[in-house]
């Protein structure tokens, strides 16, 4: 590659890790450009843009949105985003658009892992409706997805409207690239997209592209309200948990290329489908503060007692969408990676608990230190509002009986949670499915009667 040839202006099949490049904190305002001048100076909407190119500006937040909580981004490219055919309903079998009518179980649910097709299946056709909660109508709330794949996007591209999509790879590599730029994830790192970027998935781990992986999992976040935002920490102080340097933003980057392609965009949760004829990813310049980004969950600080108790949850906050209501959440998303435990006289795993909230968890790696069996890599449960859970018998057992004059190190793995203000609705898909575990409520029956009235 000459020296000054744009790195961005390469096929995507050209294009290496190496040579991707990111800009780090969230929610900065960043430029970026590929062709020296195709960012305007000074202004947004020139006249005429450097090197014919059409301005466009994407908003996340309303325009009149305060200054802290306003998102948008100015583009630069090839085609402006209405160039393409009319929209046509397309089937989307395993994507429910609203929750149904039946009422939501207080069932401790607990699933195994989404098994991979056996069809050629993408990213957008492998997403499976696990729950929902909100309305996207009313741009409040989420819904849930497993997605299980097996073959890249290549002509084929995806938006969402109806929401923000919180990306948690739990098995192989993803190649996120989008109108702004390429974001690479592996599992254990995590990756945001922002309502209506059109985007494309590949996977390099995938035996069609060479890798070993006969299939691609994980789990989506569909948010439909508030951008995700990091929390304020209080009493922490200005450091901990995420820090906003670590989160990363792609550099510019286009492919030029026509051909009879398709959009898939997402909208009051149907899929729709025009054709285009050529790539929707063809910003060559942009500036703004609405974009996909990355963060590597293992640097998350993780902050806990070091006297005794196990402190609520919320200390694991990675990001946030807020509600109305100041200090309750719509959606929290919520990590428990490796972390010391070193509470004196202290059970140590997560207490048992009903929660005003609903609780909607996944397993990227590892084992989860409140169950000591059955919550496997890739599965999921739904513990909904005001049902009681916490560890099992076994892990109720194990940590009544340690010594916990020695601090315990819990490694080896990551779990996080979805945790919601309203109801989540698990859909009738997910309550069919085989890997349901319909014997979950019993790991909690072995938990002994312990009283005795005469013992202190
Ligand atoms: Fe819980």
């Amino acid at each position: 590659m000459n020296a000054n040839t744009p790195k961005a202006a390469l096929r995507t099949s050209d294009v290496t890790s190496d040579a991707l490049g990111y800009q780090s904190g969230f929610g900065n305002e960043f430029a970026t450009e590929c062709l020296p001048g195709a960012l305007p100076v000074g202004r947004n909407s020139p006249q005429r843009c450097a090197y014919g190119l059409y301005a466009e500006q994407i908003s996340s937040t309303a325009f009149t949105a305060l200054r802290g909580a306003n998102r948008r981004t100015w583009t630069y490219r090839i085609r402006p985003g209405a160039v393409h055919g009319p929209f046509a309903r397309i089937d989307a079998p395993r994507l429910v658009g609203r929750a149904g009518d039946e009422p939501s179980s207080p069932e401790r649910l607990r699933w195994g892992a989404l098994p991979i097709p056996a069809q050629p299946t993408d990213f957008v056709d492998g997403l499976f409706t696990m729950a929902l909660t909100g309305d996207a109508r009313a741009m409040s709330g989420c819904a849930i997805h497993v997605y299980a794949a097996n073959q890249s996007m290549k002509d084929r591209f995806f938006y969402d409207a109806d929401g923000e999509l919180l990306i948690v790879p739990q098995q192989g590599r993803l190649r996120l690239l989008t109108e702004l730029g390429i974001l690479d994830v592996e599992p254990q790192e995590i990756a945001v997209i922002p309502r209506g970027m059109r985007f494309r998935v590949e996977s390099p781990d995938l035996r069609e592209a060479g890798g070993a992986l006969e299939g691609i999992r994980g789990y989506v976040c569909e948010n439909f309200g508030a951008p995700f935002r990091l929390p304020d920490l209080g009493p922490i102080g200005s450091n901990g948990l995420a820090n906003p340097r670590d989160f990363l933003a792609p550099v510019a980057w286009y492919e030029d290329r026509e051909g009879d392609f398709e959009l898939v965009g997402k909208l009051d949760g149907a899929l729709w489908s025009a054709r285009i004829d050529h790539s929707p990813l063809d910003v060559v310049a942009w500036h703004g503060n609405s974009t996909p980004y990355k963060y590597d969950l293992r640097r998350f600080n993780t902050i806990g007692s070091i006297s005794f108790d196990h402190p609520d949850p919320s200390i694991f906050l990675v990001l946030q969408s807020q509600s109305d209501t100041p200090g309750v959440d719509t959606i929290d998303f919520v990590i428990f990676p490796p972390r010391w435990l070193v509470g004196e006289d202290t059970f140590r795993p997560p207490w048992f608990h009903r929660n005003i909230a609903s609780e909607f968890m996944g397993l990227i790696h590892g084992v989860y230190d409140a169950k000591a069996e059955g919550f496997v890599p890739g599965g999921a449960s739904l513990h909904n509002c005001m049902s009681g859970h916490g560890p099992d018998q076994g892990t109720f057992e194990k940590a009544s009986a340690a010594d916990t004059s020695v601090p315990h190190k819990v490694a080896d793995t990551m779990a996080f949670m979805f945790e919601t203000r309203t109801l989540i609705h698990p859909t009738a898909q997910a309550m069919s499915l085989a890997t349901l575990q319909r014997d979950y409520w019993q790991c909690w029956q072995g938990l002994r009667r312990n009283f005795d009235p005469t013992r202190r």
